[in-house]
């Protein structure tokens, strides 16, 4: 092995020093450095070694993946941790560095053996660079070796970032507001991110994002960092004056949660880095990378219809029949029953853990409607809320020693309800035992997966000690068992809407909730931010009725199904009650299905593009296919503007040198909103790919409020005259500077 690692993958660049004593150093993590010889790695490495500084160390300070107060570092450490209050500040000697599986280190892959005898504990890196995507992904093991307990406090993994990233950008928000952007100066010091929710949280950010001052979606070097877990986590971005900058992250460790018994180890979740120019650039890898998934949802992703904004908990088996019929005659392929259907469930503080139907609103059970739904030729999907209990359930009177709690006092109740301990195995087979009961009685296709809490006070309450570490590792052992015995199963990560949105859940689900808001401007936002990590496919987007029940605001079908096209189609609409009052609405509403299962292959694997217009009233946003042959773009106005209409609107993401008719499309048979055209938009016209991405087209003025679409196809192949624009970034002035 060289003392010098090269990884190269899709156009990322990954330079390990290797040398040891110490654990190894990410010497450059970036845009692809070129083939380089052994020597000009390790010059990479050379000139990347910063010198001495005064007043500090006397020795250069390594700041390695994990890194080490011992060596002199002054910023958070990687492991923190002690042997009963001895041991606090570990040094890692390297010990064997290596190839899993017999790969050769240019596969992207390295194992790291670290140990520090002193405090007798051994340490596993693990560092690729995983090939299709170029995303980085680092975890680590650590394992007492000794023979008292070790108390992990912290194991948090790092990557090295420039000074250009000045900036940074994560995400916040709310139920029903998730995926807030925030944006502020990288300066020095930490900007952390804990998620202590005990589930991914509404207001997880997803990525954090360290870019070159005002980074965008289409221009900007940047660097993120996802963890890949559904428990409580960290994300944080720390520059030190020495200059020194990283990006972390790791799971977030509950006072007892890291107690290390003689030979027990701990694992952290997947810490993933992306690199690009541009956010689109950063989310392709992570939407390649989920795409690639052996479990990758590969059949057409089914239009959905759920119960929940149409009936809520008023189950009743004629008017969910007649939903179902409904359902069938838009065009939807999928029938999904949401919450109410199960023992005493008639509002949402009781039933919670009484996953049996119930039988008086289900005298026959949940057959008829299943049947009837099949009988249509839909799909039948089943809302499940598996990890959480009702305080007044026969399961919690049964057993409140299952109930999450410190031991001596129970949490606060959040929607009426507390969390079960998965960790307990009793309640675990018994939950498991339900679910596999249901799944196969009623041969679900679908399961609508719920998590309606934070999990605060989270312990098992036999042992009083914290729990959220053992939770969420149960959690996921319930839904892979759960896969195991039934593989054609489909579940979505629900959470109070976009509550677990995280790689950890999505290696074993199939699509994500990703708000109880169907308002579509604020669904504009939420899916914008959420697809930042999350291919289209996999997030669930339904067209609602015309009053967002969540805000209150009214907007017509066309907002809304455009909205929602761009994602996991599905609508949450009394369709039944629409029939009597408005059924003009509902057959426009099986045009906009109609017009989405047209496009919906490019829909559901195409490249996120999103275009940088500099008025915020004005958001362009697409999918162009992998081929670059394809595009759908939808043009929204998201407010009224001083500036209408917004001038010529740049499509981005198209191949440069190719010729394209851009059309707008409209389902036939819906009646378009009275607006004044531009002059091409009734006959189409024919453009470059380079004049698309840098001069644009005009678009007509629209209302605030109002969406329109444009299909784009490439009708030649060939260069076009625009030959100096090369390379895949939009920007000409890039283009010109890395030719
Ligand atoms: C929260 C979910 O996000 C909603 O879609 C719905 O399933 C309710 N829970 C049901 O209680």
């Amino acid at each position: 092995m060289n003392d010098a690692v090269h990884l190269r993958s899709d156009g990322v660049s990954l330079v390990l020093d290797t040398t040891g004593p110490r654990l190894p150093r990410i010497a450059y993590w970036g845009a692809d450095l070129g083939e380089l010889d052994p020597s000009d790695v390790r010059a990479v490495v050379e000139a990347g070694r910063p010198p001495t500084v005064l007043n500090l160390m006397d020795e250069e300070v390594p700041v390695g993946v994990l890194p080490e107060a011992a060596v002199g570092w002054v910023g958070t450490p990687g492991l923190s941790g002690h042997r009963g209050g001895r041991g606090f500040s570990p040094l890692f000697d390297l010990v064997a560095v290596d190839v899993p599986d017999g790969d050769d280190a240019t596969a992207g892959a390295l194992r790291i053996l670290g140990r520090d005898s002193a405090l007798e504990v051994d340490l596993e890196l693990r560092i690729a660079l995983l090939p299709g995507s170029g995303l980085v992904r680092l975890s680590a093991t650590l394992t007492n070796t000794g023979t008292s307990e070790y108390v992990l406090e912290r194991l948090q993994l790092s990557l090295p970032i420039p000074a250009e990233a000045a900036e940074l950008l994560d995400l916040t928000g709310r139920w029903t507001r998730e995926r807030a952007p925030q944006r502020h100066a990288f300066t020095l010091g930490t900007h952390l991110r804990e998620g202590r929710r005990g589930r991914t949280g509404t207001d997880a950010t997803l990525l954090l994002v360290a870019g070159e001052s005002g980074f965008g979606f289409r221009s900007g070097e940047a660097w993120a960092v996802h963890t890949a877990w559904s428990g409580n986590h960290v994300h944080a971005a720390e520059r030190l004056p020495t200059g020194v900058s990283l990006l972390s992250g790791g799971e977030l460790l509950l006072p007892g949660e890291g107690v290390l018994a003689p030979g027990e180890s701990y694992t952290t979740p997947d810490v993933y880095g992306s690199h690009g120019h541009g956010l689109d650039a950063i989310s392709a890898r992570f939407h390649r990378h989920l795409r690639a998934r052996p479990g990758h949802p590969r059949t057409r992703r089914p239009v959905v219809v759920n119960t929940w904004e149409a009936v809520y908990f008023q189950h009743d088996v004629d008017k969910l029949t007649r939903l179902a019929d409904a359902a069938a005659r838009v065009g939807a392929e999928r029938f999904v029953l949401d919450d109410g259907w199960f023992r005493g469930r008639r509002h949402d503080a009781v039933g919670l853990g009484d996953w049996d139907v119930d039988p008086d609103v289900w005298p026959d059970g949940l057959h008829p409607l299943v049947d009837h739904v099949r009988g249509l030729g839909l799909e039948f999907g089943l809302w499940v809320e598996p990890e959480m209990i009702s305080p007044g359930s026969a399961l919690a009177l049964a057993h409140p020693d299952w109930v999450m709690s410190t031991g001596d006092r129970l949490p606060p109740l959040s929607r009426g309800q507390q969390v079960l301990d998965l960790a307990n195995p009793a309640a675990f087979e018994h939950i498991a035992g339900r679910l596999d009961a249901l799944v196969t009685e009623y041969r679900v296709d679908y399961l609508k997966w719920d998590h309606n809490r934070d999990l605060v006070d989270g312990g098992h309450p036999t042992t009083g000690r914290a729990g959220v570490h053992d939770q969420t590792l149960a959690v996921y052992r319930l839904l892979d068992g759960l896969r195991r015995r039934h593989p054609g199963l489909e579940i979505e990560s629900c959470s109070s809407g976009g509550g677990r949105v995280d790689l950890g859940v999505l290696e074993r689900t199939d699509r994500v909730w990703a708000s109880d808001c169907l308002d579509p401007l604020e669904r504009q936002q939420i899916q914008r931010w959420t697809g930042l990590l999350v291919p289209p496919e996999l997030v669930g987007a339904h067209v609602g009725g015309a009053r967002a029940h969540t805000t209150g605001r009214v907007q017509d079908l066309p907002f809304r199904a455009i909205t929602a096209l761009f994602g996991h189609l599905g609508i949450e609409w009394d369709l039944d009650a629409a029939l009597d009052a408005d059924p003009a609405a509902v057959e426009e509403l099986t045009r906009w299905v109609a017009l989405h299962k047209r496009h919906r292959d490019l829909l559901h694997s195409g490249v996120v593009v999103r275009s940088d217009h500099p008025d915020p009233a004005t958001w362009v946003h697409g999918v162009v296919s992998p081929d670059g042959a394809e595009a759908l773009y939808a043009v929204v106005a998201m407010a009224t503007s001083i500036v209408s209409p917004p001038g010529r609107l740049r499509l981005p993401g198209l191949r440069p040198d190719r010729r394209y008719r851009v059309e707008a499309v409209w389902p036939d048979g819906v009646p378009e909103p009275r607006r004044i055209l531009p002059s091409w938009w009734a006959a189409g016209i024919e453009l470059t790919g380079a004049v698309l991405a840098t001069a644009g087209v005009q678009v007509p003025q629209q209302k605030p409020e109002q969406a329109c679409l444009l299909h784009v196809t490439e009708v030649t192949a060939g260069t076009a005259r625009t030959t100096e624009i090369t390379g895949v970034t939009d920007d000409p002035r890039r283009a010109r500077e890395h030719p």
